[in-house]
């Protein structure tokens, strides 16, 4: 057996959790990612028949049963994560009936699963309908998207209409677009459901006031979606109270999608 603190998936998720809390996107215990594994990976590290303690997650996914994921623990910090590990994650089992965790490892202070795990799982589930590969869902409370959720017409078109025009590489980035949810109580079933019928068009999801949500194949690919979107949200705050000289027009972002040759959503402009 070998050491789970060696595991890269352990790494990836402590390296993770430190960049997003360095980058300011996870105060307190806010933002939690869940990481969906592979059975033979996690059993060069981990007896598989083993299960601490089994936790009920209050809904049924069916489709995921036997699926193993690596999570962040509701209410602990992301700063913590990198030195206590073995406090902050745990690798849970969905187990057969689809609505219950066995603990694998992880929450030694008898802690559990992030009060997300709706929004996540159903989002799994979104994702991996539309792309078998997809392993990784995040959720942060970036500044300026959360600013901009504060002041922006929250339509999915006009929110990445704006996004795509604030920097070349934001259409090229997220094609697909962003797909936002109007204000609502978190840590539940319905805005779980919510999410994840947005995740089958969209690997980013904004709750307004609240914060964001991303999809896909891996670590990088998910913390580089959210950090592009930030980044544009960022010029747009940036900029919003000064006139506007320069700006990228629906005909650039054609030009930009042709030389990437990029499928993007094309109705999110006014051609
Ligand atoms: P947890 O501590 O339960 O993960 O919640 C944090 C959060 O961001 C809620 O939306
Ligand atoms: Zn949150």
């Amino acid at each position: 057996m070998k050491n789970i603190f060696d595991a890269h998936f352990l790494k990836e998720m402590q390296s993770a959790t430190a960049n997003m809390y360095r980058l300011g996107w996870d105060e307190r215990n806010g933002g939690n990612i869940s990481y969906l594994l592979k059975e033979e990976e996690v059993a060069d590290y981990l007896y598989l028949e083993h299960v601490i303690r089994t936790i009920p997650t209050g809904f049924e996914a069916p489709e995921l049963a036997g699926r193993i994921f690596i999570v962040t623990g509701t209410g602990k910090y992301f700063k913590n994560v990198k030195t206590d590990p073995e406090t902050n994650l745990g690798i849970i089992r969905i187990g057969k009936d689809g609505s219950t965790a066995e603990l694998l490892w992880g929450w030694e202070d008898g802690g559990k699963f992030t009060s997300e795990l709706p929004a996540h799982l159903m989002s799994h589930i979104a994702r991996l309908s539309v792309n078998p590969e997809n392993r990784i869902i995040m959720h942060c409370h970036p500044d300026y998207t959360l600013a901009m959720t504060q002041v922006h017409d929250i339509d999915e078109k006009s929110f990445t209409r704006t996004l795509w025009g604030q920097m070349t590489e934001s259409i090229v980035v997220f094609p697909d677009g962003v797909g936002v949810l109007p204000w609502m109580v978190c840590g539940n079933n319905e805005i779980g459901r919510a999410t994840a019928e947005k995740m089958k068009d969209y690997r980013i999801v904004v709750w307004t006031l609240h914060g964001i949500y991303g999809a896909g194949k891996t670590m990088d690919e998910t913390f580089g979606l959210i950090e592009t979107v930030e980044k544009a949200a960022k010029q747009f705050i940036l900029t919003s109270r000064f006139e506007k000289k320069n700006i990228i027009t629906d005909e650039n972002l054609v030009s930009l999608a042709e030389a990437f040759n990029i499928d993007f959503k094309r109705e999110f402009l006014d051609l």
